[in-house]
């Protein structure tokens, strides 16, 4: 797979999703603002890639002017930071990283500049490969849920593009598909932006799994033939009691899995749950642009003066989900007492 970000002589290089699949081409962020227009634009999406990229962008903040003194530079970080979270509201991802990194600076006493801008740019490289081992770890705890010849539908991308590798949903996938599990994928296209028929159906042809794309309103009829064996999603942020956001038309997806008694997996790293959140009616949901509705790909497809809505994000409520699947083990029939228990907090 190609890398999603990666940071080279202290420029953070940004695959442009936008353009995916039909070209390939890195965005060279050299200031943490050039990383808040990638979250906030869409060049990079997903909330752990999110959140990966806000860690280099703390990083970029540090080296990217003179400070006369540690307390100037941690002066900055602290605006930085404010502006990276800024840049979407539902992913937790972006808030967990940029508060790891000022955790990090906060803790650092000493008097050199250089030495916390060490310090941070050891901690933005942990959080990138510490997103790897992580989502591997899923892949092998999500593997496990599922039978041989196993078809399954997964809607938006939740695949190495989304994370720093291997993926989250596609990381279970992936895992399964390497087990032999997997016969065949059906791939939502997820509109309005398509994570679905451009990035998933692109990751999965890469690494030759069986798929087949469908738009959100098929999913339904396939779901009642009984052709599809379970339905695994991502997520962007997961409250307390185990109601979980993620891309709009999930919670369609997850009422129509109970309707027809298919089970409905969401896989994510601990990182995506928002304990201070009690339900998912407190989780805050990405209002965006209605032209991304109105037009596609630059090409309008609706009359001049339509009105569109576009919430980017919905919540399926913790009782429609069969398990929560994170890299410390599966929650199911999730419930606050079971997710503090399987996070150990
Ligand atoms: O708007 P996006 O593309 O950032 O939304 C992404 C999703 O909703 C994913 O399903 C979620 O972030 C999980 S990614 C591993």
């Amino acid at each position: 797979m190609v890398k999603t970000l990666y940071l080279k002589k202290n420029v953070l290089k940004v695959l442009d999703q936008r353009l995916l699949p039909s070209k390939i081409i890195y965005i060279a962020c050299g200031n943490y603002k050039d990383v808040f227009y990638c979250i906030k634009d869409m060049a990079v999406r997903g909330a752990p890639a999110i959140g990966v990229a806000a860690g280099y962008g703390m990083y970029l903040a540090a080296i990217e002017r003179k400070f006369g003194d540690v307390s100037d530079l941690k002066k900055y970080l602290r605006i930085a930071g404010k502006y990276l979270v800024s840049a979407r509201p539902t992913a937790v991802n972006l808030f967990w990283a940029v508060n790891r990194i000022s955790k990090t600076v906060h803790e650092f006493k000493g008097s050199r500049v250089d030495e916390l801008r060490e310090r941070i740019r050891k901690e933005a490289d942990k959080i990138y490969y510490e997103d790897i081992s992580i989502n591997k770890k899923m892949g092998e705890n999500g593997a496990k849920l599922l039978e041989k010849n196993s078809t399954l539908l997964t809607h938006c991308n939740a695949g190495a593009l989304a994370t720093a590798g291997w993926g989250t949903a596609l990381g279970v996938i992936r895992t399964a598909h390497k087990q032999g599990k997997i016969k065949l994928v059906y791939v939502d296209e997820t509109r309005p932006y398509l994570q679905g028929a451009r990035l998933t159906s692109w990751e999965l042809l890469q690494e030759k799994i069986p798929c087949v794309l469908i738009t959100d309103n098929m999913a339904g009829y396939f779901l009642s033939t009984g052709r599809i064996d379970g339905v695994i999603v991502g997520a962007d942020r997961i409250a307390a009691n185990g109601d979980t956001a993620n891309k709009i038309g999930t919670y369609s997806l997850a009422v129509l899995c109970k309707y027809n008694k298919i089970p409905f997996y969401v896989a994510a790293p601990s990182s995506t749950f928002d304990l201070t959140i009690s339900a998912g009616k407190k989780i805050k949901i990405e209002y965006r642009n209605s032209d991304e509705v109105i037009f596609i790909n630059g090409y309008r497809i609706s009359p001049v003066g339509v009105k569109a809505l576009h919430p980017a994000f919905d919540v399926t409520p913790h009782n429609l989900i069969t398990a929560i699947i994170t890299e410390k083990g599966v929650i199911k029939n999730p419930s606050k007492e079971r997710i503090r228990k399987i996070l150990g907090v």
